[in-house]
């Protein structure tokens, strides 16, 4: 299977100028989706960049001040959608049933779901991260057909991983990764949480992830060209 490398650029960076010039000098690979932030999907798509959206409403259209909605961002070319990032959940008190709600429309508008995963800190300690991951799980997709599995990219990304420079050992994820498998066959699932040039091709060659998630080193050139280099396919 292919890689996935999806490059989260979350709210940077701060000019639509400098997310001009950043996806020029990244190149443009095809195993690459750039998510930036809403204001330059439009102009980056212009320049030939394979792109995804951070987040989406669950509705269509109407009196929802604030949102984009999944039709919008199918009509502007997104093919994938990130949801249910920790950030959104735990800074945006994103809940499962949200979750839920957001992957249904996305789907019913043929966009492909990146359905981001992952356990907090203190649940690792306390040893529920499967307990966490299996009821994300079944939450986030209450009511969605195993038909429509296939259009959904599972992110592990444990939340004490992400932004921290504390990466998860590729050991760990990959019990992670067979965990996730288990409850779905043949999805793609990624890691996602300080991956960096170092860590990188352990994720795919130790631990047999189909992809990953990057965010901060997805705003470094250098550090983000030889991530790929790195991944082979
Ligand atoms: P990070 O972010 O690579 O900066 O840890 C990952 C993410 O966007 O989830």
């Amino acid at each position: 299977m292919r890689k996935i490398i999806i490059a989260n650029w979350k709210m940077n960076p701060s000019t639509l100028d400098q997310s001009l010039k950043l996806a020029k000098s990244i190149g443009f690979d095809s195993r690459v989706v750039i998510c930036p932030p809403f204001p330059y999907l439009n102009q980056l798509k212009n320049l030939g960049v394979s792109i995804g959206a951070q987040d989406s409403f669950w509705e269509r259209e109407g009196a929802f001040t604030g949102e984009v909605s999944p039709v919008m961002l199918k009509k502007i070319g997104c093919k994938y959608i990130i949801i249910g990032h920790s950030e959104r959940r735990w800074v945006l008190s994103e809940t499962n049933d949200i979750i839920n709600k957001k992957i249904k429309a996305c789907l019913a508008e043929g966009l492909k779901v990146i359905f981001c995963i992952g356990e907090k800190e203190e649940e690792r300690k306390r040893g529920k991260e499967f307990d966490v991951l299996k009821s994300q799980i079944k939450e986030g997709l209450k009511g969605i057909l195993i038909d429509d599995y296939s259009k959904i990219v599972i992110a592990y990304e444990p939340v004490w991983a992400i932004g921290t420079g504390n990466a998860c050992s590729p050991d760990e994820a990959e019990e992670m990764r067979v965990f996730i498998k288990k409850m779905f066959g043949d999805l793609a699932v990624l890691y996602g949480g300080s991956v960096n040039a170092l860590n990188a091709g352990d994720y795919i060659d130790k631990a047999s992830f189909d992809g990953l998630l990057i965010g901060g080193a997805s705003l470094k050139t250098v550090e983000f060209k030889s991530i790929l280099k790195k991944i082979k396919l």
